[in-house]
């Protein structure tokens, strides 16, 4: 997608006489910041608030970070209210600091505004909670059901969106079989995003990893079925996903549905422990793809590894690979015949930041 600023700037345009020059102007501009923009650093992930004093004594305003503390001394008590000053088509990176706290909200990043960042106090993540308990059977004022995707705690639909050091819950404690027990804490449907030493906490469907390209490096995901879903490009990269399940359950449901769609699910050097038994995936949709690479698996994986969501005609279409994972988990001696053990050939466009084009975007 464009830098937000020159697409604004050509809808001002469109139908004006000057708008030749000014749109190459404003193009010339675009790109020459977009390449500052349109990547996420570490930088994009820290907060100098020292600088930011400083900066505002000189009288620049330029760092740009919204505090939100609690205690009324920054510049919001929610994290929905710092959002809510960012501008429509902000085309800078704004960051929102948020001090530790356990803020019972619901967060919407609506898709007008970009280059946000979401940053917690460094080590505080344990500390730094935002939690909402809506499920997907809650009715609206209308009455008509919430649905899984509006359930979530925090919805992000902007892209180079990132966040760390903060812990996004849900805390719907599901009941394997009720209806509309869907209860997402992250919802993340803008492109290019990035997740670092984030802890997405949920029981069923927690982290709905809807659509576009997305990094969760370091980061724990805990729940019991489907508890990372969607149509994303993801890289999980030294991540943990903790299972809740008591009988049943599953990590991954990864929806595909050809195989033209460059989409799927690479958990890298992760470790899978907690309370069994879960699948490591299942097919959503017939090319279904995940690949679990140099992964520690711990006994909570049902032997058999991998579900074919009970359509058989998955089995030869849905691409689940295993490659060098270890652990008493990871044996594959019962797998399910149609899951397959990945050469490094196979395994290779999945392991590093490649497989989401991070080269692109990431620059860390
Ligand atoms: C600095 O910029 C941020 C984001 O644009 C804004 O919310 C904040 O109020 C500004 N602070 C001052 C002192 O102008
Ligand atoms: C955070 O933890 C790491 C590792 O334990 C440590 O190296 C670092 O200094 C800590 N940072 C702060 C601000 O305390
Ligand atoms: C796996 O992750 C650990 C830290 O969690 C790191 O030290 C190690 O280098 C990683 N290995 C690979 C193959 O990426």
């Amino acid at each position: 997608m464009a830098v937000m600023g020159s697409w604004v700037f050509r809808l001002l345009v469109i139908g004006s006489a000057f708008s030749v020059f000014w749109s190459e102007v404003e193009v010339g501009y675009a790109e020459g910041e977009g390449n500052l923009v349109d990547v996420i650093t570490w930088e994009d992930m820290k907060v100098d608030l020292r600088k930011q004093r400083q900066d505002l004594k000189d009288g620049y305003n330029t760092s740009r970070v919204i505090v939100v503390d609690q205690s009324g001394k920054g510049d919001s008590v929610t994290v929905q209210g710092a959002v809510d000053m960012v501008p429509m088509y902000n085309s800078d990176r704004v960051k929102i600091y948020i001090l530790p706290g356990i803020y019972r909200e619901k967060v919407f990043v609506p898709d007008s505004k970009p280059y946000i960042s979401l940053i917690g106090v460094e080590n505080q993540t344990l500390e730094t909670i935002i939690t909402w308990n809506d499920k997907a059977s809650n009715t609206e004022k209308d009455g008509r059901e919430l649905g899984t995707s509006r359930s979530a705690s925090v919805a992000i639909e902007s892209d180079f969106f990132c966040a760390t050091g903060i812990t996004i819950e849900n805390s719907v404690v599901t009941v394997p079989g009720a209806h509309g027990n869907q209860a997402v804490a992250l919802r993340i449907t803008g492109n290019k995003a990035m997740f670092y030493r984030v802890r997405i906490l949920g029981t069923q469907d927690t982290l709905l990893d809807d659509y576009g390209s997305h990094y969760f490096y370091q980061c724990y995901v805990q729940g019991s079925i489907d508890f990372i879903f969607g149509s994303s490009r993801s890289l999980y990269q030294e991540c943990v996903l903790h299972s809740t399940a008591e009988s049943y359950g599953a990590i991954a449901a990864h929806h595909r549905d050809t195989q033209e769609e460059d989409t799927g699910f690479s958990f890298v050097n992760c470790t899978i422990d907690g309370t069994g038994m879960v699948y490591l995936g299942r097919a959503w949709g017939d090319y279904s793809r995940v690949i679990y690479s140099y992964c520690v698996i711990h006994s909570v994986v049902t032997p058999s590894g991998w579900s074919d969501w009970n359509e058989p005609s998955r089995q030869k279409t849905a691409v689940f690979g295993e490659f060098q994972c270890r652990g008493k988990g990871a044996d594959r001696k019962n797998r399910v015949a149609w899951s397959k053990s990945f050469s490094y050939e196979e395994a290779r466009p999945f392991l590093d930041v490649t497989f989401i084009s991070g080269e692109q975007w990431l620059r860390l």
